[in-house]
């Protein structure tokens, strides 16, 4: 084999395009590829895009239109688009950025080896099917090399919710769960290369039914791996927390006080608007069972605000159940036109509007972040050290709580778990020394 090929991903957007990347780096490995970090060196460049707000479409053209020069420079360069915006738009990337070699749909990267050598052949190359096969199934295994302590383990995709404002439906198709039995040798798999900790994705995780016992089920099953020490799981919808789902906040051991439940919205008439299919009032009950199971369990969450019909009163009802949660962390977006959605043909809020909604969510969120994260002070917490920290001696990792960690432990192993008292919180970080 000659010089090995040199392959630059970027990824946009969300955990499971991370996964996704991770996946495809080892599918072109298969090809003579290694990855870099340096785009200008690369023979190969992948955006792996996101499609979920109107900005980040607009950040691939205009990336791809500083790509231009790269290729001017080594005209061997390849270029490929993946992930969501390749799925909605593939052939108006085609059309509209000449400079794109391949493009490939969420659904289609264990046919990346096949389009790679078609383009190197001078091809360009689509593919935005919905093949029936498992993606996962037909990439090549991971290869045996050490893992980073933490990492993401796709168990599911798509969505069949069609909330009227997400794209999610139509760019990663129905909601599949892959079998539980793949999952776990995956896991297994991930435990004997270092990963201490694994956190399983899905676009609506909890709708996950791989396994006879639903997410649940399969948490259970993995809770039994040895050498594995911490679950999560992202993004959960509230009609799919199930009772057994909930039974296993109080009693797995391994399965971490912290849950993302996004809401989008505080007002019964938002989220009948937004067919989110529950009200405020039944999402506050959840959270009480759900803290009934697990006291200290840290919630995080989504909103939208400035969905279209959203009126002062709609808002003031957002403040109101945000108030009612105490959320430890939380993303919050102003409403962004996803054409194809039903949203997308109502009348708009004001963008003004909504901007100044946006900065009073936020600024009620923040503090309530910062409330969570000074009461961690004085605690002792368990860290699991993900890497150096900036400071000489210093080690950064995460702890139950995912909050970020930095921990002066000289001694401290990559990869280890170790009490911690906290000594300092941060703008976004806790400090602590060893307990
Ligand atoms: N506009 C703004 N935010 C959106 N999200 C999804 N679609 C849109 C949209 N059209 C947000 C939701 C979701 C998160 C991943 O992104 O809050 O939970
Ligand atoms: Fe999108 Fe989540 Fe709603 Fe599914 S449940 S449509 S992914 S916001």
């Amino acid at each position: 084999m000659g010089e090995a090929k040199k392959l630059f991903i970027k990824t946009y957007g969300c955990q499971m395009n991370v996964y996704d990347s991770e996946r495809m780096a080892e599918a072109l490995g298969g090809q003579g590829y290694v990855a870099t970090d340096r785009a200008d060196e690369a023979d190969m460049i992948l955006l792996n895009t996101c499609h979920i707000r109107e900005k980040a479409a607009e950040k691939v053209y205009s990336e791809l239109g500083r790509m231009k020069p790269l290729k001017e420079a080594r005209p061997d360069l390849k270029i490929g688009v993946a992930g969501c915006v390749a799925q909605a738009e593939g052939e108006e990337i085609m059309r509209r950025a000449p400079v794109v070699d391949l493009v490939v749909g969420p659904q289609s990267y264990h046919r990346l080896p096949e389009m790679e050598t078609a383009v190197r052949q001078g091809a360009r190359a689509l593919d935005t099917d919905f093949p029936e096969e498992d993606k996962f199934a037909h990439l090549k295994a991971r290869p045996k090399a050490a893992r980073a302590p933490s990492a993401f383990l796709t168990v599911q995709e798509g969505c069949d919710k069609f909330c009227a404002f997400c794209v999610v439906p139509y760019t990663r198709g129905a909601e599949v769960s892959r079998p539980a039995d793949r999952v776990l040798s995956e896991a297994r798999d991930l435990v004997e290369r270092g990963v201490r900790e694994i956190t399983l994705l899905g676009q609506n995780v909890n709708a996950y039914h791989g396994h006879d016992g639903s997410l649940a089920g399969l948490i259970r099953d993995l809770d039994r791996i040895e050498g594995l020490a911490r679950i999560r799981y992202t993004t959960s919808h509230p009609n799919d927390m199930d009772d057994a789902l909930i039974a296993a906040h109080a009693d797995c051991e391994k399965l971490m006080p912290y849950l993302h439940l996004p809401v989008q919205s505080g007002s019964d008439r938002v989220l009948k608007a937004m067919n989110r299919k529950h009200t405020a009032e039944s999402y506050l009950r959840l959270i009480e069972r759900i803290r009934a199971a697990r006291p200290d369990i840290l919630l995080s969450g989504d909103f939208i605000v400035g969905f279209p019909g959203e009126t002062d009163q709609d808002f003031e009802d957002t403040l109101s159940l945000v108030r009612a949660v105490e959320y430890g962390q939380c993303y919050s977006f102003k409403y962004s036109t996803r054409p194809g959605t039903p949203a997308a043909e109502r009348a708009q809020v004001e963008d003004g509007v909504a901007t100044e909604r946006l900065h009073r969510l936020q600024a009620l969120l923040g503090e309530q972040q910062r409330r969570i994260q000074d009461a961690m002070v004085g605690r002792v917490v368990k860290v699991l050290f993900e890497k150096p920290g900036r400071l000489p001696g210093q080690m950064g990792g995460k702890s139950d709580h995912l909050h970020a960690v930095h921990v002066q432990a000289p001694d401290a192993a990559v990869g280890s778990i170790a009490p911690v008292r906290i000594t300092e919180s941060g703008a976004n970080s806790l400090g602590g020394v060893l307990a």
